[in-house]
């Protein structure tokens, strides 16, 4: 099976064109409201069932057999073995756990308690905490050494505040060691133009070195529905 992001979610096809069905990441399809607010906190106080709901989905996604690493193959194949790794809005820790077992050295941050608990749960080994990616300040926790790779996959930074970006985008440069890059993934339609976004990055301290449509590398074109891009510190 091979990993294609298309639509406002990614979809999981297999290599002989059977379809699998497209994976949303909230009940009503993915789509959010876009005020000044954290998308899944509005999410999960419309709904607290949500999180649960989300476990339970990609729980049994994975028990089906899907394939739900391409994220991960796609940092492994940046990083040195044993690298370290920060999982970015990690959720239940479906790309984190998968690069700790490839050996690398993960911690992951989310905002949502349920979904970290379910992360411990499902994955020991990498350190998940809550938090909120616009407060990051990992040094403070006692994680002192920065990361090769900050990945920030599953549409996370649409279900940011959005006064908020530009922070979540600073602070995530600012964890980075020396050649470390940040990995942002996200569809379209979600709130926030790619433009917008690469502007954000920029003031952030980011330049982008690479510019995808999916996670299987495809490139980006005029009309992609889904962005991956991987992004280096201006200096
Ligand atoms: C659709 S889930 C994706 C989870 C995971 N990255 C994945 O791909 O499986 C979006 C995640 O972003 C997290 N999130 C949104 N805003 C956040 C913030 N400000 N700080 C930390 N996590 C945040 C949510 O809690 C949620 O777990």
């Amino acid at each position: 099976m091979i990993v294609v992001a298309s639509g406002a979610d990614p979809v999981y096809r297999d290599a002989l064109g059977g379809a699998y069905p497209a994976i949303t990441w909230c009940k009503d399809g993915g789509v959010v409201d876009v005020s000044d607010q954290n998308g899944w906190l509005k999410l999960t106080e419309d709904d607290p069932a949500h999180s649960q709901w989300y476990i339970e989905r990609f729980r049994s996604m994975a028990a089906a057999g899907a394939d739900l690493a391409g994220e991960a193959r796609f940092i492994d194949a940046m990083l040195a073995r044993g690298s370290r790794v920060l999982d970015a809005g990690c959720g239940a820790g479906r790309v984190g756990s998968l690069l700790a077992s490839a050996g690398h050295d993960v911690v992951g941050v989310d905002l949502d308690p349920v979904l970290v608990a379910a992360a411990r749960q499902d994955h020991v080994g990498p350190r998940w905490l809550v938090g909120d990616l616009a407060e990051l300040d990992l040094p403070a926790q006692g994680i002192t050494e920065g990361f090769d790779v900050v990945v920030c996959a599953g549409n996370v930074l649409t279900f940011v505040a959005p006064s908020t970006r530009r922070e979540v985008l600073r602070r995530m440069c600012a964890h980075l060691r020396e050649g470390g890059r940040v990995v942002v993934g996200f569809g379209a339609g979600r709130g926030y133009d790619f433009g917008e976004f690469l502007a954000d990055a920029e003031v952030s301290g980011l330049v982008a070195d690479v510019l995808l449509s999916t996670w299987d590398l495809r490139p980006l074109a005029d009309d992609s529905d889904f962005l991956v891009a991987v992004l280096r510190p201006a200096s």
